[in-house]
């Protein structure tokens, strides 16, 4: 009688502490590294690891710029990040990474990007370091945004694609270990 007292005691605090950490349970977001894949998948589309011009405005043009003005805001980019579950909040955070100026009449052209052609690793650590200055910035948020509990609980540590950017191993030594 003991023992199952303090066994149902220990899983009632068990889901308790769970409920109330893990902010991704309920949102159906799977996996961070799942939507990460998608971003790169929509700005890589010929998949030869180099991110051009063309193929950023083919994905703004498709997946942000719903009213085919010519411009992203930021609730456009909100919404397109949304779509692939991402946290409003690293959305927001990976625009103002971008320097642009949210306030603006046309924060982001679809033409931005025009002319040039960024390595998939650099394009890769840029969005992970937006996410761990977001995150790091406000450690709340660990326990209030999916992407930053998966940051910390799954993706640089335990994914074995994820974790050999040097973005996420600079997280690993640095936040997680050091
Ligand atoms: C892209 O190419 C890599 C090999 O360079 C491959 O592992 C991966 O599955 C490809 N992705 C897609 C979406 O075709
Ligand atoms: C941002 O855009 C607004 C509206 O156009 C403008 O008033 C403001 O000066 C801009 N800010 C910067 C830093 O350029
Ligand atoms: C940090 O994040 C929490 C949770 O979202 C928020 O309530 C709080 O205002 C944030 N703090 C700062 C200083 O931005």
């Amino acid at each position: 009688m003991y023992s199952f007292v303090v066994f149902a005691a220990c899983a009632m605090l068990s889901a308790f502490v769970q409920g109330q950490t893990n902010p991704c349970a309920g949102t159906e977001s799977g996996r961070l590294s799942s939507r990460l894949l998608q971003n790169i998948r929509n700005n890589d589309a010929n998949n030869d690891s180099f991110i051009t011009g063309d193929e950023i405005k083919a994905d703004l043009v498709q997946h942000y710029d719903k009213n085919a003005d010519g411009c992203v805001t930021l609730q456009e980019w909100v919404d397109a990040w949304a779509s692939v579950k991402f946290s409003n909040e690293y959305a927001t955070a990976r625009l103002l990474d971008l320097n642009v100026n949210v306030t603006s009449p046309c924060p982001l052209s679809v033409n931005q990007f025009q002319g040039v052609s960024i390595p998939l690793v650099g394009f890769i650590n840029a969005n992970l370091d937006s996410l761990i200055k977001l995150c790091e910035g406000n450690q709340t948020l660990y326990n209030t945004v999916c992407d930053c509990y998966q940051l910390k609980h799954q993706l640089c540590n335990l994914d074995a694609y994820f974790q050999n950017f040097a973005s996420c191993q600079k997280y690993v030594s640095s936040v997680l270990v050091g």
